[in-house]
């Protein structure tokens, strides 16, 4: 955040200052961090109100304001020092796509906080970026925090580097992120995701970012758009906010993302796995666990790369990290080196374990679409195969899957064909997780392909699974877990990793 008065902040939001007199309005000022948890309130903060599944964070204004916050945004007065928008007064799309983001705004109120939230964030970035902050942002269908971690690890060796933890992407997650940038802040990386047209868009005006990403258009949130068309055209929308003046990174290994160099006015980079591309790899292999190790291309010179995260997945997101990096000034030297440090970040995104008896799980339990269901399970076909090349045997490899979320009319379809490439891939045991119709479709999926016995077996929930891996599970096995998060997946292979109970009991 950037030193701003109360008297400021509630110009830019169009608030009333309540419980604050004009002179403190003119006196104090907000120099900390900008929050929505009471707990996580830390002196000079400011203090977001908002309606939450347990409580409403206008109940938590007096303990924000006890532990340091200089005033609450706020809907209604809270009896602290408040800046107060008032619902109904935030028409127009940015208050539509803030209240997807809130369950339980059931008043409104959420709304009117997250639309003086993004005032607040846009008039911030717009002063940052005067003053020389850059900004990339991040989108595709999949891949967009990975993407951010390995930004953020290039970028640092050119300055101090803001992104987001986790996977904060959304009309709160990403201004939040954005009031974390300082005038000290050089590069601030942003994820954008989008559930409906205009999303991305709408984030992108808060903070307009100089180099933009788009990594692959997939099938996620399918249920929400309604074709891959709608969803093409919403990621689009990163690529159109970029100005002539900054440059686009597109991932020309998929179609729908190359054709978007027709879509914007900045100058495009592309990446891809063949020389046609600005930035490129070649020679991708992966070693035992499913790290992968290419050449590295730009501009004539080339330097050898292997990644610390796991998964083929991850060649595409480092080209396109690299290239943000190249375009920022790194050498290909800092390039290199940066990427070769950077392991996994975020949690449950491939994260990769082998126990002492050398069973190894993989917990990719963070989410799952269509997509990277498929980069999953190729990971744990490979790993399983990856010794027969020196002579090594077979692993015997588990796919411990639950249910993808939100694909709306192509469900069942997408869960069927899930099934199926698990067989093709030779997966030796199939565990699927929870019986829905969905999940009935990925085991009989699996079972026209050819699976037969226990190869597929269906269990109720995450509990079950675990109990059959315990009994099951031998020297040397590798064991992919992946669900949209929900199901308590993350849980189950955290426990399956530590080779005990799941902390609070069995999930
Ligand atoms: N380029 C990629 N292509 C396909 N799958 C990927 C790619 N990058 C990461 N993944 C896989 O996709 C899943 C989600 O990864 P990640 O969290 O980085 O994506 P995201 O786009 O941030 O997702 P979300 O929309 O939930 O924020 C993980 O299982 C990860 O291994
Ligand atoms: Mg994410």
């Amino acid at each position: 955040m950037i030193d701003l008065t109360l008297a400021q902040v509630a110009a830019v939001v169009g608030g009333q200052l309540v419980d604050v007199s004009a002179a403190d309005a003119d006196r104090i000022r907000v120099t900390g961090t900008v929050e929505f948890d009471s707990r996580a309130v830390t002196p000079g903060g400011l203090f977001l109100a908002l309606p939450g599944a347990r409580s409403d964070g206008h109940d938590h204004a007096a303990a924000a304001v006890a532990a340091g916050a200089v005033a609450v945004l706020a809907a209604r007065p809270v009896g602290v020092p408040a800046i107060v928008v008032a619902p109904g007064n935030d028409v127009g799309a940015e208050a539509d796509s803030g209240a997807s983001v809130l369950e339980y705004d059931t008043d409104g109120s959420g709304a009117a906080v997250l639309h003086a939230l993004a005032r607040l964030a846009a008039a911030v970035a717009a002063e940052l970026v005067a003053a020389g902050l850059t900004i990339v942002g991040v989108t595709g269908s999949s891949g967009k925090t990975s993407t951010k971690d390995l930004l953020a690890a290039v970028l640092t060796p050119l300055g101090e580097v803001v992104a987001p933890p986790g996977s904060f992407n959304n009309e709160l997650g990403h201004p939040w992120t954005v009031l974390r940038a300082t005038p000290d802040t050089d590069y601030l990386v942003l994820e954008l995701s989008a559930r409906h047209p205009g999303n991305i868009a709408a984030l992108a005006a808060i903070a307009p970012p100089s180099i933009g990403v788009v990594l692959n258009v997939g099938t996620a949130h399918l249920g929400e758009f309604g074709s891959r068309e709608a969803i093409a055209a919403t990621k689009a929308e990163l690529p159109q906010a970029v100005p002539a003046s900054g440059v686009v990174i597109l991932n020309a290994d998929d179609p729908v993302v190359a054709a978007m160099a027709d879509k914007t006015v900045a100058r495009v980079v592309r990446v891809a796995r063949s020389p046609a591309a600005d930035v490129w790899a070649s020679d991708v292999v992966l070693d035992e666990v499913a790290r992968p190790r290419f050449v590295l291309h730009a501009g004539g010179a080339q330097r050898d790369v292997a990644l610390a995260v796991h998964g083929d997945h991850q060649v595409s997101n480092a080209l396109c990290a690299a290239a943000v990096a190249l375009e920022c000034g790194a050498t290909l030297e800092q390039v290199t080196t940066a990427l070769e440090g950077a392991g996994p970040v975020s949690r449950h995104r491939m994260a990769v374990h082998t126990r002492a008896d050398g069973v190894t799980v993989v917990n990719d339990a963070y989410n799952a679409n269509p997509d990277s269901m498929r980069a999953g399970l190729k990971a744990l076909a490979w790993m399983a195969g990856a010794d027969r090349a020196e002579g090594g045997r077979q692993r015997r490899s588990w796919a411990v899957l639950g249910e993808m979320a939100e694909l709306g009319d192509d469900a069942i379809a997408e869960h069927d064909s899930i099934g199926r490439l698990a067989v093709r891939l030779d997966v030796s045991r199939l565990v699927v997780v929870g019986t829905g119709r969905s999940m009935s479709a990925m085991l009989h999926g699996a079972v026209m392909e050819g699976s037969w016995g226990s190869e597929a077996v269906m269990v109720p929930d995450a509990a079950a699974a675990l109990a059959l891996l315990r009994d099951e599970l031998a020297d040397g096995d590798v064991v992919l877990v992946k669900a949209s998060n929900s199901v308590g997946l993350g849980e189950l292979a955290d426990a399956l990793a530590r080779g005990a109970e799941p902390a609070g009991g069995r999930s």
